[in-house]
């Protein structure tokens, strides 16, 4: 069954390395995800964001496909279900659904609001022992179709939001979803800095946008305290590459079952997911 993030999350901490988060759109995803971690013997935490809940037919049905592909599949890695940039009612819905993992997105509320929503799904998170990331200052670029430029989260809110009995926080350091443009000046460690001495070291960080950071640069930010990284965007790419030449080298012709069509995609998205557990060091941690 799913766990929590918070041991996974504490555990990389303290040992300086991160647990990826892999978004899921649908079954195959899922289950190329799930094969992956129990291959490379390391915890994961897979992604749900709500409009690819919506596209897999609600939270309940995610909760269960994602259950029932851990027992089939005989997945023995700590694996956490979680809500990915929920707000508040996705949050209660996910913990009603059976995820064992939410974040809570209070980034484009008003700070009030973050801290005061914030603070209830940590008392229920804590009552059912899930796990709850939070928010501070949004992070840019099209994350379920929000687009914004790459931000800063304020250490002096970060401090705020990281006392309010949450598991892990997630703070811009001038990371972006989705691709990141040519003169994309790179993370910011000095803001990384700020945040770490305001938060302390009780609380893990989370990086987004992990798509196409470059290696050093997700290497150092580990290093400083993010012990979770997410990833969706170059899964996706890899996926859309391998099935583009399928039907360019035109093998679907004949190999048109979903199973044949779907194969090689499914191998790219593994090796993507291979590639990043031992990036962040998790290989072998579970
Ligand atoms: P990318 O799509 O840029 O990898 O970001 C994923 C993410 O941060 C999900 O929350």
């Amino acid at each position: 069954m799913f766990v929590s993030a918070q041991e996974m999350i504490k555990k990389a901490a303290n040992g300086g390395y991160a647990v990826g988060q892999f978004n899921i759109d649908n079954l195959e995803w899922t289950k190329a995800i799930l094969l992956t971690a129990q291959e490379q013997n390391s915890p994961v935490i897979l992604g749900v964001g709500p409009r690819a809940a919506v596209f897999m037919g609600g939270y309940r049905t995610v909760a269960r496909m994602a259950a029932g592909l851990m027992e089939d599949l005989e997945i023995t890695v700590p694996v956490a279900l979680h809500l990915d940039h929920g707000n508040f009612e996705a949050a209660k819905a996910c913990i009603k659904a059976g995820f064992s993992s939410v974040m809570y997105d209070g980034s484009k509320d008003a700070f009030d609001v973050n801290v005061e929503n914030t603070k209830n799904l940590a008392f229920v998170c804590s009552m059912y022992g899930i796990s709850l990331e939070a928010e501070v200052g949004a992070i840019g670029g099209a994350e379920e179709g929000i687009v914004a430029e790459g931000e800063f989260a304020d250490p002096e809110q970060c401090r705020i939001i990281s006392q309010l009995g949450i598991t892990m926080l997630a703070a811009g350091i001038g990371n972006i979803h989705g691709q990141y443009p040519e003169n994309w000046p790179g993370l910011s460690f000095d803001t990384l800095e700020q945040i770490r001495k305001a938060v302390g070291k009780e609380i893990p960080l989370v990086l987004h946008g992990g798509t196409g950071i470059p290696d050093d640069q997700v290497r150092k930010a580990i290093s400083m305290g993010v012990a979770k990284v997410n990833v969706n965007t170059e899964c996706m790419l890899a996926f859309q590459k391998a099935l583009h030449d399928y039907i360019m080298a035109g093998k679907d012709v004949k190999g048109f079952t979903p199973f044949e069509m779907f194969a090689p995609g499914l191998e790219a998205i593994r090796q993507t997911v291979r590639e990043k557990m031992e990036l962040f060091g998790s290989v072998g941690m579970a």
